[in-house]
């Protein structure tokens, strides 16, 4: 039985919300899976990324609770343009979930959906049982099932989250929303924005098409829509008063497309990545986004209006507007508070003689033509799991063998790239997902701060959805 078939069985027994591990008894395909202990040689290097953002943080006590509900809904991305789509609470996107640092989150999912999903909580470092993957932290959620997610974030910062089955059909109905954990020590802004940024396929009659996995996508840079939305709407016109101060925190939701946006009238200043704050503020225009990643930025807003521009293949067309507007907010504009930063974010160089501990290639799998994705030329259903011991740091290589973008994204952890085809690089902020173009090979050291049996995948949901994914277990 492969793991999918297990999984099939133990949803129809109907043993939904058992503990993770259950599940885990009858983990494991062919092959001896690897593992890579602490190097007492790196302490230096670990206490430096160490000191940058914490193991843990203490639940405050104050609970926020959220009921979703997922369900079949319609919605419109324009004037006259309303299609079904399937979204939690009945928007696209869901309810943002704004929380402070320290709160503790419960989610009551209701799965009203025709089929079986969950929840992942992407770049939130969450107790491994709460991650969402099914067969990996959870059993499915069977449709007409409900499900308590409950878990306290570790860092603030800007989030999201989205099914964790059958993404590639699930996210590109709608259903996606984000979680934005606000540090209360972190200046406030006249404007805090979230864009979550999707495209859609649409068919001539406007409809959503609904050949999910279609092979050219698979085979190539998965599904890429004809109409992009922010917020699910087609260039929307967010009206701003000159002077004030505004953070727009950025998201790409989209199955597949990359975006770069592109600011005409304001310079972005790039504040964060994937939630996490940089080093120090940083020109984040064209700044590319491959699906999963999150970029925060702040200006003050000038006396013309700013176009926003998705410019990734150079065509440059706008995705949406901020008007200035004197009534769009009152008080005293906040412009001239300093910028938050993380100045103990290590320098990429620190890590640099750690050599290579573990390389993946991210290539179709030997079985080329049932299409399958995978990593070292292995789907995820026969995939070895990766071992690390927690507390410690590693490199790892990524290497595009093959001619499709591959984002990668590990969850529960977060990492620094150190270097693009044998290049030291220092980026200056931490991720959780990069994009490795064909051919490329990128150097990452990786913090494995939280235990537990963690996904690594491709975020093109295609590719996922075709095998592209592996464990890492943290010990
Ligand atoms: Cu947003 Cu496993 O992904
Ligand atoms: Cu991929």
């Amino acid at each position: 039985m492969t793991r999918r078939e297990r999984l099939l069985v133990v949803a129809a027994l109907g043993l939904v919300g058992i503990a993770g591990a259950v599940f885990l008894t009858g983990r494991g395909g062919p092959g001896s899976a690897a593992s890579i202990g602490i190097d007492s040689g790196r302490t230096a290097q670990i206490d430096a990324f160490a000191a940058a953002y914490p193991v843990s943080t203490e639940a405050s006590g104050v609970v926020r609770e959220f009921d979703l509900v997922a369900a079949p809904s319609t919605h419109r991305l324009t004037d006259g343009l309303e299609i079904e789509v399937w979204a939690y609470n009945g928007t696209v996107p869901g309810p943002e979930l704004r929380v402070e640092l320290g709160d503790t989150v419960v989610v009551n999912l209701d799965n009203q959906l025709p089929q079986a999903t969950t929840i992942h909580w992407h770049g939130v470092r969450v107790p491994n049982a709460m991650d969402g993957v099914p067969g990996v932290n959870q059993a499915p959620i069977a449709s007409g099932e409900s499900f308590r997610y409950e878990f306290t974030p570790t860092d603030a910062g800007t989030f999201w989250f989205h099914p964790h089955n059958r993404g590639s059909e699930q996210i590109e109905r709608g259903l996606y929303g984000s979680i934005v954990v606000v540090d209360p020590n972190e200046p406030e802004y006249d404007h805090d924005l979230v864009w979550m940024i999707d495209d859609w396929l649409l068919d001539r009659d406007g409809s959503l098409n609904e050949t999910f996995n279609a092979m050219h996508d698979v085979t190539h840079n998965g599904r890429w829509g004809n109409l992009v939305t922010v917020n699910g709407t087609v260039a929307p016109d967010v009206p701003i008063r000159p002077g004030d101060r505004v953070r727009i925190r950025m998201i790409n939701a989209a199955n597949a497309r990359v975006v770069a946006p592109v600011f005409d009238g304001v310079t972005p200043i790039g504040i964060a990545v994937d939630g996490m704050l940089a080093r120090e503020p940083f020109n984040a225009q064209g700044f590319e986004l491959a699906p999963g990643n999150r970029l925060d930025v702040e200006f003050v807003m000038p006396d013309e209006a700013v176009s926003v521009a998705e410019n990734f293949n150079g065509e440059g067309y706008q995705i949406a507007t901020l008007t200035p507007d004197q009534t769009a907010t009152s008080g005293e504009p906040s412009a001239s508070m300093a910028s938050p930063a993380n100045p103990a974010l290590p320098a990429s160089a620190v890590f640099a003689g750690f050599g290579v501990d573990h390389e993946y290639s991210l290539d179709f799998t030997s079985s080329m033509m049932s299409a399958e994705w995978g990593f070292n030329g292995e789907p995820f259903d026969t995939t070895d799991t990766l071992t690390v011991d927690g507390g410690g740091v590693y490199t790892f290589r990524l290497r595009n063998d093959s001619q499709a973008l591959h984002p990668i994204h590990f969850h529960g952890q977060f990492f620094m790239v150190t270097g693009i085809d044998d290049q030291p690089v220092d980026e200056g902020y931490l991720r959780d997902t990069v994009l490795v173009y064909p051919g490329q090979t990128i150097d990452i050291a990786l913090r494995a701060t939280d235990a537990g049996l963690w996904a690594v995948h491709c975020h093109i949901q295609e590719h996922a959805e075709a095998g592209m994914m592996t464990l890492l277990e943290v010990t």
